[in-house]
């Protein structure tokens, strides 16, 4: 079954009780129709996620008065075992695991393709041909890459200067070009096509470490049953000796899945009473053990987590961010605001985790048992560098699947305001200092750095915010946020409200920071990146008076990972998502939904406007172009999804009179005319679009 809207909603509501349709439709369920079990579809659902208990449901929750007795299985996303588990603990769930979309490399399209001619052509040009033959080539690309509304510094005057400068633009079209992106929808019961096949199985191999793999020749590969062939194709591109046959068997391991359709015949076997093997959650790309679905999603040892990997990778991640940070404003940063979520956590182990750890300068302390048991402090000396002060602020999903962590969190920044050590190299101490003596509260109190929502409340609201249009002023986001999140989290696990804490620790902030999560889900794909990581930054810049950058770290693909400023990844997403006809045209593919996919990618990137800055014009100019002003695009939208196409139109409207994108007059006012039109179609008063 389904719910109308955003399915979190009503728990955001807090306390509230479900409306009476809801409940309604679980008592029909149960008493009038009878039913032996139920089916929810499709993640991130609304009966799970209702008011009461958070682990160890009584009759006087709501989860449990809904479902009660009732058999419960659920088609849930193979790659989200964190909310996942909540549907398990809150609403004793059976879940079934189903696939994420194909990826697919995102590819370069029209005035992208066009640049990347040129500049083709500049490096295959004849080495003796003279400067001013070669100027207006030079020329060509600059004004190109102006079209392409890529960033640039000024065109060199002399040919001797021009390699470095090209260089750079092609390096931005390569991270375009080869940007992962999700190629549609995934149908139940319906296997990837041998195409999605290909790409998807070069991706799970470029993800184990072999570089440019051809699609193609991977997929004849792995058809062949060719062992000797497969490895060696995998060293030749790059993957180590000893490290080619694991990864062989994981790619021949995967592509027998992959042909494979497991989902129903398993939602078939759980009707039948039978047993649902087990299976870890991960993203497929870099854990194909995942597959095949059709499978019961489990987490993982919280004693276990973060893993000694994960401590390792967190801390080069870390210094990742940091070296981002001085090349851009050539400082260290001394406080960094942090959002940490479940998902990525419970996938990777819990390398954000070690991430917060390495920046404090500290380490997760295991018992003799090796089970998880507390933080210690890295000496100053063994660190290298000053401590930063870290404000974690949790999703009320990891606050309820990782308590254990949110203890350790708090415990590592407490005993780094407890150390005696110079005040200029432990910003956390020196700040805990200061607000202590400011409040006279105890050390304790001021060392809170783990903030999330209050128990049994999850979100920030601000998504909300945004997607009702609403609100008058920026400022208003810093006040839901706070709110909402002034809860801290103490290291003996105690919750408190310090609002007034959490705003003085805002105000200390250089920078703010979240990981992505998945290939699958960018941050103009669901509204929550912008709610946690949208809703810290709009708070920081209230309570400093000043905007801070704010980083996206992406280690979801191959390689070393990358750090990028919002404004970067926005950009990426815009061309490689919202504003790419391979990605549009494969969500258009599914209909309806596909509407509404790009209608919420474009509310999100407005929910970054919004909350942090960070989106270029051009990219609200080039949606209004390719979405409302083309007059086919217009129909297929409207055709396809009437409310959704609407809502694309009057969510730039918005964007302009919120001053986002300075529209001139001719094209706001074409706007409206193609908003009104929708409207009249909307409300049946010309029944057609009109031209
Ligand atoms: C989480 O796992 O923490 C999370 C998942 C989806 C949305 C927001 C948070
Ligand atoms: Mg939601």
């Amino acid at each position: 079954m389904g719910y109308e809207g955003d399915p979190m909603r009503l728990l955001f509501e807090g306390g509230l009780a479900p409306t009476h349709i809801f409940s309604a439709y679980y008592r029909w369920l149960r008493e009038d129709y009878a039913a032996d079990a139920v089916l929810h579809f499709g993640t991130h659902g609304a009966l799970e996620f209702m008011p009461g208990k958070q682990v160890g449901l009584s009759d006087k929750c709501w989860p449990d008065r809904l479902i009660a007795d009732l058999p419960n299985f659920y088609l849930y996303a193979a790659n989200n075992p964190s909310e996942g588990l909540i549907a398990k603990r809150r609403s004793a769930a059976t879940l079934i695991s189903y696939l994420t979309p194909p990826v697919t490399r995102a590819d370069l399209h029209k005035q992208f393709a066009e640049l990347r001619s040129m500049i083709d052509r500049w490096r295959t040009r004849d080495p003796r041909a003279h400067d001013t033959q070669l100027m207006p080539l030079l020329e060509a690309i600059s004004a190109q890459a102006e079209r392409c509304e890529l960033s640039h510094s000024a065109t060199p005057e002399r040919i001797v200067d021009a390699e470095p400068w090209v260089g750079e633009l092609r390096t931005q079209l390569d991270e375009i070009e080869t940007a992962l992106i999700p190629f549609g929808m995934h149908v139940v019961g319906a296997p990837m096509s041998s195409d999605e096949r290909a790409e998807t199985m070069s991706a799970i191999a470029e993800a184990g470490g072999a570089k440019e793999v051809d699609p193609l020749r991977l997929d004849r590969l792995l058809a062949s049953h060719d062992r000797g062939a497969l490895q060696a194709m995998l060293t030749e591109s790059a993957v180590a000796a000893d490290k080619a046959p694991e990864l062989a068997d994981r790619l021949c391991d995967a592509f027998e899945n992959l042909a494979k359709e497991c989902e129903l015949p398993a939602l078939i076997d759980a009707l039948d009473a039978n047993f649902i093997p087990p299976v870890s959650g991960g993203d497929l790309i870099r854990n194909p053990e995942s597959l095949p679905t059709g499978r019961n999603l489990h987490g993982f040892d919280p004693f276990r987590l973060p893993s000694a990997f994960a401590v390792i990778e967190g801390e080069r991640q870390a210094k990742q961010l940091i070296a981002r940070h001085v090349a851009d404003s050539g400082l260290l940063p001394t406080s960094v605001a942090l959002v940490l979520w479940g998902t990525d956590n419970l996938k990777s182990e819990g390398v954000a985790i070690g991430q917060a750890l390495s920046l404090i300068g500290a380490r997760p302390r295991f018992d003799s048992y090796g089970r998880l048991c507390g933080a210690e402090l890295i000496s100053l000396s063994e660190l290298g560098r000053a401590r930063i002060d870290v404000l974690m602020t949790l999703s009320g999903i990891f606050r309820d699947l990782l308590p254990m962590q949110t203890r350790l969190l708090a415990e590592a920044a407490f005993l780094a305001a407890d150390a005696d050590e110079p005040l200029e190299l432990n910003p956390i101490r020196r700040s805990a200092l200061a607000y202590q003596e400011k409040h006279g509260c105890d050390l304790d109190t001021a060392a809170l750095r783990v903030f999330s929502n209050s128990e049994g409340a999850y979100g920030s609201n601000v998504n909300m915010l945004v997607d009702s249009g609403r609100w008058d002023d920026e400022s208003e986001f810093a006040d839901t946020y706070t709110n909402r999140k002034g809860f801290a989290y103490g290291r003996a696990g105690a919750v408190s409200q310090q609002t007034e804490l959490l705003n003085e620790v805002l105000g200390n902030v250089d920078l703010a920071y979240q990981n992505l999560d998945s290939v699958e889900l960018g941050i103009t794909t669901v509204d929550h990146y912008f709610d946690t990581l949208g809703g810290i930054s709009s708070a920081v810049q209230r309570a400093k008076g000043d905007s801070v950058p704010v980083y996206i770290a992406d280690h979801t693909g191959s390689g070393d990972g990358k750090v990028r400023t919002l404004d970067e990844q926005v950009a990426l997403e815009a061309r490689t998502r919202l504003l790419n006809p391979k990605w549009y045209e494969s969500m258009l593919d599914h209909g309806y939904e596909g509407v509404r996919q790009i209608e919420a990618h474009l509310t999100n990137t407005m929910g970054w406007s919004a909350t942090a800055g960070g989106v270029a014009p051009w990219v609200y100019k080039q949606a209004s172009e390719t979405f409302i002003l083309d007059e086919d695009m217009r129909r297929r939208l409207a055709e396809l999804n009437p409310v959704a196409a609407s809502r694309v139109a009057n969510r730039l409207i918005e964007a302009q009179e919120r001053d986002y994108w300075g529209a001139d007059e001719e094209q706001l006012e074409a706007l409206r005319r193609a908003g009104e039109d929708l409207e009249d179609l909307l409300e049946g008063i010309t029944g057609e679009v009109a031209a």
